[in-house]
């Protein structure tokens, strides 16, 4: 991230002045896809690729606030009817309410922000935005007083109240607590996590990205966690201690076959197996096993596709590509309907892939993907 270019463009913007310099990263995840809000375990890693903002308190009541990518000025209140119009504004008016909920006092400021997050990639620019805002904000307002989960927990909401995505808690946890050379595991639901040093020698995670965005808001994405919250409550007729499809087992989803629809049952047989292979690949990780890593992405892949139904054809091609060409695991990562694959691919392998990638997707659909070599970075921080 060009931290110069975010500063020329705030003092440009607002008259000469100067302020403080955040930063927060998007995210990868190794495995564990769409298990956040089913209470299940996740395995993110923050990048080195994020958001970086300028702020500065500006002595009045108003945010006035500027994206210098998308060359656009917003000014808005702080009050409970002052939502701004434009989306990427009301992430960060989400953002400072949440905080004002919070009990963090709030007061208007001037800020001027830039990312280096490919947009609608899955790598959750948006939990970048936010997260940057939260740590920010919680810097500069509220004596850092709100806790680094309650801030994942401000741009989390800030996703289901203002913007209409009832996401999990992963890209916004993986933003705040990242940590270099690392990837962290997350139970989902009682919030414990566990750095992993990521460091597999002789192998590389490398993104490819279709180019096909995804928007979850205009996605299927809420409906995908309607399914699971359908078949928990069918399942908790009869089992009321289940409460999460983190709760439920195989047999348990048998039982309840007839009374759920197939679309329901098929997300639900794709959960359930997603949560034991997160901890499958642990282990695997812990021996220095890559090939059962690899193997274990390519059944998420294959879930993801056919039961989850979040993948598309330009996905699903790429990782077809990897499998011929002998890549050690590959999937689609992150929400899905479009975005990346994300690749554990041998350093000897990598040249051959990526040049096969490029011939072969542009043949079939025109344009090359684009090519995202991963490295684990740090979550938000405070630059200047
Ligand atoms: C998006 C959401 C996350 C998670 C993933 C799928 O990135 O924001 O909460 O559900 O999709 O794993």
């Amino acid at each position: 991230m060009d931290i110069e270019y975010v500063r020329s463009r705030f003092k440009k913007h607002f008259f000469g002045t100067t302020g403080s310099v955040y930063a927060s990263p998007g995210r990868i995840n190794l495995i564990g896809e769409h298990t956040d809000y089913n209470g299940g375990f996740v395995f993110p890693g923050a990048v080195q690729q994020g958001m970086v903002l300028e702020i500065n308190p500006n002595g009045t009541d108003k945010v006035r606030a500027y994206s210098i990518d998308l060359k656009d000025y917003v000014e808005f209140g702080l009050g409970l009817y002052d939502a701004p119009k434009a989306t990427w504004a009301r992430y960060i008016y989400g953002v400072c309410r949440e905080m004002i909920l919070r009990g963090v006092k709030v007061k208007g400021f001037d800020t001027a922000f830039a990312g280096d997050v490919p947009l609608g990639a899955g790598m959750s620019s948006s939990a970048a935005l936010e997260s940057a805002f939260a740590f920010a904000v919680n810097d500069m307002f509220g004596d850092n007083k709100v806790s680094k989960f309650d801030l994942a927990k401000v741009g989390q909401a800030t996703e289901h109240k203002y913007i209409g995505v009832n996401c999990g808690i992963m890209d916004q946890f993986a933003s705040v607590f990242g940590k270099e050379k690392c990837l962290i595991r997350l139970d989902c639901r009682s919030l414990e996590y566990e750095y992993f040093p990521f460091d597999p020698q002789g192998y590389k995670l490398v993104l490819l990205n279709s180019n096909v965005k995804h928007e979850l808001a205009s996605s299927a994405y809420n409906d995908r966690r309607k399914s699971c919250e359908t078949v928990v409550a069918e399942i908790a007729k009869t089992h009321p201690e289940v409460t999460l499809l983190r709760d439920a087992t195989f047999e348990m989803l048998e039982e309840v076959k007839d009374k759920v629809s197939e679309e329901d049952y098929k997300c639900a047989y794709y959960v359930i197996g997603e949560t034991d292979r997160v901890l499958a690949v642990c282990d695997a990780l812990q021996k220095g096993d890559y090939e059962t890593v690899g193997q274990k992405m390519y059944e998420t892949h294959e879930g993801l596709s056919k039961n989850y139904k979040v993948s598309c054809e330009e996905l699903d091609f790429l990782n077809d590509i990897a499998k011929e060409c002998g890549v050690t695991g590959s999937r689609v990562m992150g929400g899905g309907f479009g975005g990346c694959t994300i690749n554990l691919v041998k350093e000897d392998l990598y040249d051959k892939f990526i040049a096969t990638a490029n011939v072969k997707y542009a043949e079939k659909f025109g344009k090359k993907p684009g090519v995202i070599d991963v490295v684990i970075g740090d979550g938000s921080r405070k630059l200047v």
